[in-house]
């Protein structure tokens, strides 16, 4: 199982910008502490940030055929990026839309998400937990998705038998 983690801009500058509300944790922190939960789980992970709306629509188009699942956190593009959510509903991947801050009490244009209804679930407001919140979820979906193919492999062996 293979899962990509997608970063938008200025996601880069964590541990930089705007301490108050995002916290001290580097971006590489935050990989390093996934990466282990990951390994736990016996999960391939691989890490990609961008300050660019076309790279990341580009990057989810890869994840076709090479990922089994989407940790996503757009940045400032989930308020206005009609070609991320394009994106994301094109893949078809199970994915996970995390953001550490509280988005629903900041600014009002922060509390409108396009690319959440293309999303399994939304992690909000937790900091960079939210990104340990988000590996267990994609680890339960895909343990459920591979369950139910298992499960229909063996009643079509079954019906055929
Ligand atoms: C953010 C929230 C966005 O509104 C903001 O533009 C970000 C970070 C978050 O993780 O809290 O860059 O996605």
């Amino acid at each position: 199982m293979k899962v990509v983690v997608i970063q938008g801009p200025n996601l880069n500058l964590l541990g930089h910008r705007e301490q108050n509300v995002y916290g001290p944790m580097k971006l590489e922190e935050i990989h390093t502490q996934m990466e282990a939960i990951a390994k736990q789980n016996n999960i391939e992970i691989e890490f990609f940030q961008s300050n660019l709306e076309g790279e990341i629509v580009d990057k989810i188009q890869e994840c076709i055929g090479d990922a089994d699942g989407i940790i996503i956190n757009p940045a400032a593009y989930t308020h206005t990026s009609i070609a991320i959510r394009d994106a994301i509903a094109a893949a078809a991947l199970p994915t996970v839309e995390v953001h550490i801050s509280n988005i629903h009490r900041r600014e009002d244009f922060r509390s409108k998400s396009l690319t959440a209804p293309v999303c399994a679930g939304q992690i909000v407001g937790f900091g960079p937990f939210g990104y340990h919140l988000a590996m267990i979820s994609i680890t339960q979906i895909l343990g459920e998705m591979e369950a139910a193919r298992q499960a229909q492999e063996a009643a079509q062996a079954q019906a055929q038998a």
